[in-house]
């Protein structure tokens, strides 16, 4: 009996024993637990937040009233080609975008608790429906995952973040090419929310330095040069859709100068030389037929193969280029070489012919003095030669003074 009593009190003291340690031991645990437990609470209120309200969070949230504000910022990566040909430019860009949403407002530790939604859940919450006006092709970086994030903050403000890179259209003046400065434009705007439920405003800097991600890479674009940005926001009408209702929109728009060097070195200066080089043939022997024929012929070509390889990278515009204006005229004098000497010849023939029936009779017709009044030039062609040689080189000077003073005013911008 005393045997059974003491084993029962020897149980029970083991199991106090043991209880007591067990409780030290979870209580320990749960202590050790508490930022943990902190954690699943937060990651279970947002999943819990998510299967409730999972249809009602994919619609726009409503603050304050109606109107969901959207606050825009947009870094530009680089800009990498400014193409004339397609009228278009294609720019690497991060659009970061914030908003808040009541709804997805969870209760946390410390003020200013923020977690990073993966993006399993990003697509199941509402984000604004934004497209960039007049892009012709899009695509979102996937490297090395999708480069798409959102933060949430505690209070329900949602900063949401991607990295596009987009060829947009940009109609360009080409009327002063190349000494032109081309106005593009960066147009954001809802899809399908007008200004009564969506209003966009920028955020941030609006400094060179906060629109480029390194500003380096700006003044380093080869052809051209940014002269100028300003951000816009305005309303547009959108009469064309079915209510024709008003949609708010925020706007980037960049003038750039291209930087003329290149076809200068390219067109300008072979033209030139092609010019210059066939009135330099004038001063050759008019006798030497082969020779001044294949001058001005070879001198021709060249112009016309300049004017060709310049319009295969241009638009099929339906109006003169400055450029197309010189080579042309260039084409005009080069030319009018080749006329005059076509001329000079007849008219050298002329004279050897005359000579030789002035010797046979040296009666002079009416006629013969009458056109000796007229033309001053087939008594003695050489004469032709040097009045046209001088009047070339004049009014080709004088053409190039008047082109360059007209274009260089017109497109002058002071930066
Ligand atoms: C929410 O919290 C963030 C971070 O602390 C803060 O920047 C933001 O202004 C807050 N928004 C509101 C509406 O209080
Ligand atoms: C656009 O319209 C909204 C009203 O819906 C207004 O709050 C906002 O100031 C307007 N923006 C501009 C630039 O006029
Ligand atoms: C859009 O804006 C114009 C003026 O900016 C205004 O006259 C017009 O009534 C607006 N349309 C709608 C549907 O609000």
């Amino acid at each position: 009996m005393q045997i059974a009593q003491s084993v029962i009190i020897l149980l029970l003291t083991t199991e106090c024993i043991l209880a007591g340690k067990h409780g030290q031991r979870s209580r320990k645990k749960s202590k050790s637990k508490v930022p943990d437990k902190h954690g699943t609470d937060q990651s279970k209120q947002i999943e819990d937040m998510f299967r409730a309200h999972s249809y009602e969070l994919s619609i726009r949230p409503k603050v304050e009233g109606q109107i969901t504000k959207v606050g825009l910022g947009v870094m530009i990566e680089s800009i990498t080609d400014v193409s004339e040909k397609n009228m278009d430019f294609t720019l690497t860009l991060c659009l970061h975008e914030t908003w808040v949403d009541p709804r997805l407002r969870f209760s946390s530790g410390g003020k200013g608790d923020s977690i990073v939604l993966p993006s399993r859940l990003i697509d199941k919450i509402w984000v604004p429906d934004i497209y960039i006006v007049g892009s012709k092709n899009s695509f979102i970086h996937k490297t090395t995952v999708n480069n798409v994030v959102l933060r949430l903050y505690s209070n329900g403000t949602i900063y949401y973040s991607v990295k596009i890179t987009s060829t947009v259209a940009c109609q360009m003046n080409l009327y002063n090419f190349p000494l032109d400065l081309e106005s593009c434009s960066l147009t954001f705007q809802s899809l399908g929310y007008n200004n009564k439920e969506v209003v966009m405003e920028w955020v941030g800097g609006k400094d060179i330095n906060d629109l480029f991600f390194d500003p380096g890479l700006v003044t380093s674009m080869p052809k051209f040069r940014l002269i100028h940005h300003q951000f816009l926001a305005s309303n547009q009408s959108d009469s064309a859709s079915y209510n024709a209702e008003n949609k708010s929109s925020l706007q980037v728009m960049f003038e750039l100068k291209r930087y003329p060097l290149s076809f200068f070195l390219q067109s300008y200066f072979p033209a030139m030389s092609m010019v210059t080089l066939a009135g330099l043939g004038m001063w050759i022997d008019p006798r030497s037929v082969p020779a001044r024929v294949a001058l001005g012929v070879t001198s021709v070509l060249t112009i016309a193969t300049i004017i060709t390889g310049m319009k295969s990278s241009l638009p099929k515009v339906s109006y003169l280029t400055a450029m197309d204006i010189y080579l042309w005229v260039c084409f005009l004098f080069v030319f009018a070489t080749v006329l005059q000497f076509c001329a000079l010849n007849y008219f050298m023939k002329r004279q050897q012919n005359r000579k030789a029936r002035i010797h046979r009779t040296s009666a002079k017709t009416s006629f013969e003095s009458w056109r000796k009044k007229i033309c001053c030039f087939s008594d003695d062609p050489a004469a032709l030669d040097i009045f046209f040689r001088l009047g070339y080189f004049i009014t080709f000077l004088l053409f190039n003074v008047a082109y360059w003073v007209y274009y260089v005013i017109l497109t002058y911008h002071d930066v």
